[in-house]
């Protein structure tokens, strides 16, 4: 099978990237980045065998991530596949409202963290930072302890829904950061985000069953002036903001995604610890 071939089965399928796809496939048989596909000239018999067995997985649209064993996120290639959700490159963006505030022997709790991408970004690009990673799925955590293997991060097997989490750092905490599970149960999703563990999509009828606990861990956890940032769904900047107002967060703003979409909240605890 060649790029061409590969690419027309990915499209007939409806896959959304399908030429991306084909050449990243390509690429992790042949062990070469994808910009280097340009180089080669013949594929290898065996390899090409096992090229065509992954694009039909992949045109039965199983997560390329999956496919390949990785997900990339920010400088990190995260290993995941079933049993673990799959960091989202909108995701990337709340690093960096996170990194913006991050100092040397800064404290950041990074609730359900799933295969630990945000966790282990700010880790890698906030040298001295103190980052401890909180997830509660037994699936989910075997990946995390995976990816966290020789990084700083700590990871803690917990519940956001538990107000004993971490009460060992109750009001010592500079950020708080969360892409909680947040889609609303009845919604059509894709083929892969169905690959995806349903307790870290889904939240309930209107994917807002999570956000008031994340809320609640995060105005225990943080210090007066500690900066929360909450990913949440694209139709939820109103009700979330509300929440953590609700919760005693001031300075509350709300960001856009690449795409223009409203995508994640940041807000400051203003309330002395309760
Ligand atoms: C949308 S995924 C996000 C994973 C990761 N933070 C990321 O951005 O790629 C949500 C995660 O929250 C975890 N989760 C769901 N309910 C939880 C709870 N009550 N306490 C802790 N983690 C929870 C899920 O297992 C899942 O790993």
């Amino acid at each position: 099978m060649d790029l061409a071939a590969a690419t027309a089965q990915l499209t007939a399928a409806g896959v959304a990237t399908p030429r991306v796809d084909a050449e990243l496939l390509l690429a992790h048989v042949l062990g070469v980045p994808r910009s280097r596909l340009v180089l080669v000239e013949a594929i290898p018999a065996d390899a090409a065998a096992e090229f065509a067995a992954l694009v039909r997985r992949r045109a039965e649209r199983v997560p390329l991530q999956h496919l390949v064993g990785t997900a990339p996120f920010r400088h990190l290639d995260i290993a995941v596949g079933p049993g673990v959700f799959v960091p989202r490159p909108e995701t990337e963006l709340l690093v960096d409202a996170v990194l913006a505030e991050v100092r040397v022997g800064s404290v950041v709790v990074d609730l359900c963290a799933g295969s630990g991408a945000i966790g282990l970004a700010v880790a890698q690009e906030a040298p001295g930072s103190v980052v401890v990673a909180v997830e509660l799925a037994p699936e989910a955590l075997t990946w995390l302890r995976h990816n966290a293997a020789g990084s700083s991060v700590r990871v803690v097997r917990g519940d956001v829904t538990d107000a004993g989490l971490l009460t060992g750092l109750s009001g010592g905490v500079d950020v708080v950061v969360s892409n909680p599970p947040y889609v609303p149960a009845a919604t059509e999703v894709a083929p892969e985000v169905r690959a995806d563990p349903p307790g870290a999509v889904f939240a309930g009828a209107d994917g807002l069953a999570l956000i008031p606990a994340v809320l609640a861990r995060a105005a225990q956890l943080l210090r007066p002036g500690g900066l929360l940032a909450l990913e949440h769904d694209d139709t939820h900047a109103r009700p979330v903001a509300q929440l953590a107002a609700a919760a005693g967060f001031g300075e509350i703003a709300d960001h856009t995604d690449l795409t223009g979409r409203p995508r994640y909240l940041t807000a400051r605890h203003c309330r002395t610890h309760r």
